[in-house]
């Protein structure tokens, strides 16, 4: 199976969350065991809408590679890169930028939805608009089949496939056009019930602390409804539960939503249960975090290994496609 390229990117946002991990990490883990993969470090796409403040980048992208590696992203079977160490996806966002149509950038959901959203930057610069242009350089340039993504970038890829259609019209095949690979998130809210997300403040993070992580799940919202020890609750509506879906064994769940039901349990027990139960599972992933923590030489190397890798392929398809298009 592994005839096929998979390449995906991330923006570095900083520290991951438990979100994070569950939804993409864990797609991104089982891909690298059938598929040559590169997964990348979008730093440039973060320039798109952080260009006047950018002196946490260089830090995010290190904590980011960083949790990758430790949640199990394998340099033995996966390229890992940072985009702006090859040069080459700025050459082709170049080249593509001379023949992509001002409209189809301007009807991308993402550019609209977000330059209606955010009002504190301002979003009206020639990079924003060409978000979308830079990201198809970005898989073109590895020329990959295939490109997992959550729902919101699934419109991205489509646009890179028309853009890659428009190259092979006027120069000749060259560029094939790209799959997306549609990314399922389990549900996992943040600990006041809403969506995870770093800016509500809400989120649990791989590099937390044991004691962090424990004062986050004590505090975290539970079934509103439940006010006194003596109310049952609905394990449904609180986020507690939705936990418990990932971290928990079969009986463990069944204990909470009947003692939640019956109000036989508590949910000071029911969060000592979670709680257990996360630490467990992170802690092996968080000794290997530490490690490379102890070890920046090992993660450079590893990231200028895969610069180097990802390099080379770059160079061979821009040589075919300024070949194609005589220059
Ligand atoms: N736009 C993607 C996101 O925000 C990140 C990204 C950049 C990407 N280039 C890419 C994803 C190429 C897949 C392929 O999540
Ligand atoms: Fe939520 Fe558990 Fe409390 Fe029920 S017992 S409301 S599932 S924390």
């Amino acid at each position: 199976m592994k005839n096929k390229t998979v390449l995906s990117g991330m923006r570095p946002t900083g520290k991951l969350h438990l979100g994070h991990l569950h939804g993409v990490l864990e797609n991104w883990k089982k891909l690298q065991e059938e598929y040559h993969c590169l997964f990348f470090v979008a730093d440039w796409h973060s320039l798109t809408s952080e260009y006047a403040d950018t002196k946490g980048i260089g830090d995010n992208v290190n904590e980011m590679i960083i949790d990758w590696l430790s949640f199990g992203i394998d340099p033995e079977n996966a390229t890992i890169f940072v985009q702006s160490k090859v040069m080459e996806h700025a050459e082709l966002h170049l080249l593509l930028s001379m023949i992509t149509p001002l409209p189809w950038l301007e009807r991308v959901p993402t550019y609209k939805e977000q330059m209606d959203n955010i009002r504190d930057k301002d979003l009206g610069t020639y990079g924003f608009l060409g978000y979308p242009l830079l990201q198809s350089a970005d898989i073109l340039l590895y020329r990959a089949g295939f490109v997992p993504v959550g729902i919101d970038q699934v419109p991205h890829v489509e646009f890179t496939r028309e853009v890659a259609r428009r190259f092979n019209f006027l120069y000749g095949d060259v560029l094939p056009e790209p799959q997306h690979l549609l990314t399922q998130y389990p549900k996992l809210p943040g600990t006041d019930g809403r969506k995870m997300s770093k800016s509500y403040n809400n989120s649990i993070y791989l590099s937390d602390s044991d004691e962090i992580i424990s004062k986050k799940i004590k505090t975290a919202m539970t079934d509103p409804q439940r006010v006194r020890r003596t109310d049952p609750g609905d394990p449904e509506v609180c986020p507690i539960y939705s936990y418990h879906q990932i971290y928990s064994t079969d009986e463990q769940r069944d204990y909470v939503v009947k003692g939640c039901k019956s109000a036989d349990i508590g949910c000071i027990e029911c969060k000592t249960i979670l709680t257990d139960n996360v630490l467990c599972e992170l802690g092996p992933i968080r000794e290997r975090r530490q490690s490379f923590v102890d070890n920046p030489s090992r993660v450079k190397e590893i990231v200028e290994e895969g610069n180097i890798k990802a390099s080379a392929m770059a160079k061979k398809t821009m040589e075919d496609v300024r070949r194609a298009m005589r220059i």
